[in-house]
């Protein structure tokens, strides 16, 4: 049996005895949900920044790779609007490459403080050239060199041939400021289906589910 160091127990138990939804969770009432998600999206999201929630905007997104295999990571959200949801990465990166494969994705955001989960899920398109080329340039010049060297998740077998490599990208920055890496993608989710979860320490949790129909969306309450 697995044991945790630190505690002596055994990982289960441990696991066990760790709280969740420790709170001060949030109330959600979904008779007063609006009738689009995006409004409610905002207002949780606003929540969690003015309860100072670290790194609030940011989110796991899972893809899946040609196999049907499912990958995550978390990524930062750009932009949410009636369009849908955006978060930007390389084209030539693994999530690029199944999102060019399979263009459809899922986002999980969470804020613990506030016991809140929301799900999105939908189609996924990349940007036009102009927006890609606004995001990008956005970005810190390192995060822009980075991006240049094109060789993300690859294996790193030599780390002086990386700083060599980003050294030789930031100086391309550097000389040009304009420069554009063309793989760089600003992608929007457009959802079909978005969840909001709210934790309620009876464990009664509440959750809300809009879906997607001709001209709008449906609410649906879920049993937890
Ligand atoms: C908080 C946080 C924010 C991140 N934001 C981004 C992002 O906006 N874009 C990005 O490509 N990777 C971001 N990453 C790195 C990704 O999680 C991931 O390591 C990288 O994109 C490679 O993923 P892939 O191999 O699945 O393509 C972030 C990681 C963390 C922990």
């Amino acid at each position: 049996m697995t044991t945790n160091p630190e505690h002596g127990d055994s990982t289960r138990q441990w696991l066990r005895g760790l709280d969740v939804f420790a709170g001060p969770l949030r109330e959600f009432d979904p008779e007063q949900a609006p009738a689009d998600p995006v409004p409610l999206f905002l207002s949780w999201l606003s929540d969690a920044v003015a309860d100072g929630v670290r790194d609030p905007h940011a989110m796991t997104l899972s893809t899946v790779d040609a196999a049907g295999d499912p990958d995550s990571r978390v990524l930062i959200l750009k932009n949410v609007d009636a369009s849908g949801w955006q978060f930007a990465g390389h084209a030539s990166s693994p999530k690029g490459r199944h999102l060019a494969g399979h263009p459809r994705a899922a986002l999980t955001f969470y804020w613990p403080v506030h016991g809140r989960q929301i799900r999105v899920r939908g189609e996924v398109t990349p940007g036009s050239a102009e927006d890609n080329a606004a995001d990008f340039l956005g970005r810190s010049a390192t995060a822009r060199a980075e991006s240049l060297t094109a060789r993300q998740s690859r294996h790193l077998t030599d780390t002086a041939e990386r700083d060599q490599a980003l050294k030789e990208s930031l100086a391309r920055v550097d000389t040009d400021p304009s420069l554009v890496d063309p793989a760089w993608t600003l992608y929007t989710l457009v959802p079909a289906e978005v969840e909001f979860w709210q934790a309620a320490r009876s464990r009664i949790h509440t959750r809300l589910r809009y879906e997607r129909v001709a001209g709008g969306w449906e609410r649906f309450r879920l049993w937890s």
